[in-house]
């Protein structure tokens, strides 16, 4: 994987700064995320550029990341969203989303929830079951949008993949057909003829999400390939107001383990895949979180004690950390291992003598661990655990009495902003504040 740019000093960089000289000149505090806003930016345009001049819309997954300044760099980009809940589709929205960009999955969405997409008037709720067409027809109606106004649904396949195909860790893998999401092929004949029967609903789309981390373009080629042929058979069944095929996110990102894909590799193989079935007229729809947004975020860390026990012998080394599983569950959820590395080194080439220290939080759960990593002999202050933009903050929690960590923005090589998050005497007063 790529490991973090140095400096002449062996200085970790991120967005052109020495993130040891934020933590050491108290800019920011730890443990906080710090994230590079100009190559989320930078990374949007290729994959934008990968589309070459077909029709496509990149609805990037706001759940990866809900920062604002995240969501405002990637609209500004002229990508759209896909949203999971009413509250994340207001902040597709108010982050300068176009409500034409945007796409609303889920399998549960609430009336309140539904009312508010429909009333925004976004391009797409995509539809996980075929009860929630019967619902949303249902809200339409309610709402009353207006004569000759329908609500534009997509149908949200469950491609029913063999599970292995998909390679990933089961926790993030969709699109096998043991898991709740999207509508059983068997069942789709059945969604059509309601469709059919519901004025008030109008059949804008297919699409299908078979997973997360997807480690090879082949599962993706494959399922794309079947999403394209369900295309051309619901229009020859008389469908004529299909504008888009979603392929769904998912693109494997490298945490270290080994080189993946591009972004921009998942995307030709849909295209190719899109020509050969001769539905190149639809827009292709793609729903990347991840791989948009992991890379360019760390979580800096500040190394707070060691531990080296004697078990029968042998050394056992502890690197304990002041950030949890509460601040980054992936490992603790997935098993996923995020590369820790120091922000200082001796001189410009990051080879230190390397000891093996397992490196774990403060929170009281043995699945607080963030695995054992190649560290200096005479372990750092300061650390970084790298691609943490992506489900790291969104995910964070206060277990243990924790504060949230800081979020830090950073564009032209300067902070922009701080989400300072409030303070742990600020959760003591909320706990004790409540009454009964
Ligand atoms: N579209 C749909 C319908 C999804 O459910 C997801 C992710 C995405 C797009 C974006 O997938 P991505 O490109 O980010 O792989 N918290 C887990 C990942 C959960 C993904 C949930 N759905 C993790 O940290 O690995």
């Amino acid at each position: 994987g790529n490991s973090p740019r140095r400096d002449s000093n062996g200085r970790a960089l991120l967005g052109g700064l020495a993130l040891s000289d934020l933590v050491r000149s108290g800019s920011i505090r730890t443990p906080s995320y710090v994230y590079d806003l100009d190559a989320i930016a930078a990374g949007a345009r290729e994959l934008r550029e990968a589309f070459g001049n077909e029709s496509h819309l990149v609805a990037y997954a706001v759940k990866a990341n809900t920062a604002g300044p995240v969501v405002r760099a990637l609209a500004a980009q002229g990508c759209g969203a896909d949203v999971v809940s009413g509250a994340e589709l207001s902040v597709a929205l108010a982050c300068g989303v176009p409500p034409l960009s945007i796409v609303y999955n889920g399998v549960a969405k609430r009336d309140d929830e539904i009312d508010k997409a429909l009333g925004a008037g976004i391009l797409s709720i995509q539809i996980e079951s075929v009860e929630e067409i019967v619902r949303v027809a249902a809200r339409a109606r309610a709402l009353s949008l207006g004569r000759g106004a329908r609500a534009r649904i997509s149908l949200r396949i469950n491609p029913a993949l063999d599970f292995e195909a998909l390679e990933t860790h089961a926790n993030i893998a969709t699109g096998h057909d043991a898991a709740k999401f999207g509508i059983a092929q068997d069942d789709l004949p059945r969604a059509l003829e309601i469709i059919k029967a519901s004025p008030e609903v109008e059949l804008v789309g297919l699409g299908h999400h078979i997973g997360s981390q997807i480690p090879s373009v082949p599962a993706y080629r494959t399922a794309a390939r079947t999403l394209f042929s369900l295309g051309v058979a619901v229009r020859a069944g008389g469908v004529s107001t299909l504008r888009f095929l979603d392929t769904g996110g998912g693109f494997g990102i490298d945490y270290g383990a080994g080189a993946v894909p591009k972004p921009g590799d998942y995307v030709r193989a849909a295209l190719e895949e899109r020509k050969a079935a001769e539905v190149d007229d639809t827009m292709l729809m793609v729903e990347p979180g991840r791989s948009m947004v992991a890379a360019h975020g760390v979580l800096v860390s500040r190394v707070v004690q060691t531990k080296v026990s004697t078990v029968r012998g042998t050394a056992r080394r502890w690197l304990m950390i002041d950030a949890g599983m509460n601040d980054l569950i992936r490992p603790a959820l997935y098993q996923a291992r995020h590369r820790v590395v120091p922000l200082e080194t001796n001189g410009a080439s990051a080879d230190f003598t390397a000891t093996l220290w397992r490196v774990v939080g403060p929170v009281c759960e043995s699945s607080d661990d963030f695995g054992v990593h190649a560290l200096p002999d005479s372990p750092p202050e300061h650390v970084a655990l790298l691609d943490a933009g992506a489900y790291g903050y969104v995910m964070s929690n206060q277990y243990n009495g924790r504060a949230l960590p800081d979020e830090v923005f950073l564009r032209g090589g300067q902070i922009v902003t701080i989400n300072r998050a409030k303070s742990q005497d600020d959760w003591v007063q909320e706990r004790v504040a409540i009454q009964g």
